[in-house]
């Protein structure tokens, strides 16, 4: 019985999501939307951002000072919501905790070596990722006669923070950064930086409708719910539900924040808490 009540405790526990800033709200949104029983932590880091720029050791310091703040509020599993960090620390902090954890990159490479055809797929992303040729290696552990062409475009997350999503400036910017993979012939981009999502239809006017365009982080959901069910973990609703469903943490800019989340996500937050990461 109280072991019963114990695992029925742990499927009500949330999940935790982070990433540099808002970008990871584009894999929060999803599991809300496949995963709507689920329970969410967000931690955005908007003190540090970008990460994109930073080193590997970097990268690894600031995961590891932000799982130790999820676990704080104890959380079931956790999502690396960020690809630069997926890309850098990922493999690191795995050893180091005891729940589930995954991160974006991997379930993006998946997909992207389904959809090839004529086995040439690009990836955009940060320079970090693109630079740690992270998705070379999964796509090639699949099947190395693909072809993996990165570009880093670092000029597209600030112009998804300043919210120029559909803006001549940002249309000149995606012409420049992908004219070069359009004329490798790729048939499938990987949109490798949490942001870019949101810059979807930018990046399709320039590659045309015969380019596969892969978002990371719908398929992250999709893993998320099989690795919660795989642990017996996923919410079935059974315990009552106490407290905020969804929250969310900063490491500053709480009021930006929000409202750039409440521009993107199915419902209106309310409450963005500032905390100081660097205590953890
Ligand atoms: N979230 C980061 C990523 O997906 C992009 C923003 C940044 O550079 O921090 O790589």
């Amino acid at each position: 019985m109280e072991k019963k009540k114990n695992q029925m405790d742990l499927r009500n526990a949330p999940v935790g999501i982070f990433d540099s800033g808002v970008g990871g709200l584009t894999v929060a949104r999803e599991v809300m939307r496949n995963m709507p029983q689920e329970r969410i932590v967000y931690f955005g880091d908007t003190a540090r951002v970008p990460y994109g720029s930073k080193s590997k050791e970097t990268i690894i310091r600031y995961s590891r000072q932000i799982i130790r703040f999820l676990m704080t509020r104890g959380v079931k599993a956790i999502v690396v919501a960020c690809n630069t960090a997926s890309a850098f620390a990922l493999e690191e902090i795995k050893k180091e905790i005891e729940i589930p954890i995954l991160g974006v990159v991997q379930p993006g490479a998946k997909v992207a070596c389904a959809a090839t055809k004529n086995k040439k797929i690009g990836v955009i992303g940060t320079e970090g990722t693109v630079r740690s040729q992270i998705y070379t290696k999964f796509v090639q552990q699949w099947d190395p006669e693909i072809q993996v062409i990165g570009k880093a475009c670092p000029l597209f997350v600030p112009l998804v923070e300043e919210g120029w999503l559909k803006d001549p400036v940002t249309d000149e910017v995606a012409q420049r950064y992908l004219s070069e993979l359009k004329e490798k012939g790729i048939d499938t981009l990987v949109l490798g930086c949490t942001h870019y999502p949101l810059l979807r239809s930018t990046v399709r006017k320039v590659m045309g409708d015969e380019v596969t365009l892969v978002n990371p982080a719908y398929e992250t959901a999709l893993e998320l719910r099989e690795l919660l069910c795989a642990n017996e973990l996923d919410n079935r609703g059974e315990s009552e539900q106490n407290g905020e469903k969804y929250q969310f943490f900063v490491s500053d800019a709480a009021d930006k924040f929000k409202q750039f989340a409440n521009s993107i996500l199915p419902y209106d937050i309310e409450t963005t808490k500032q905390i100081q990461i660097e205590e953890f």
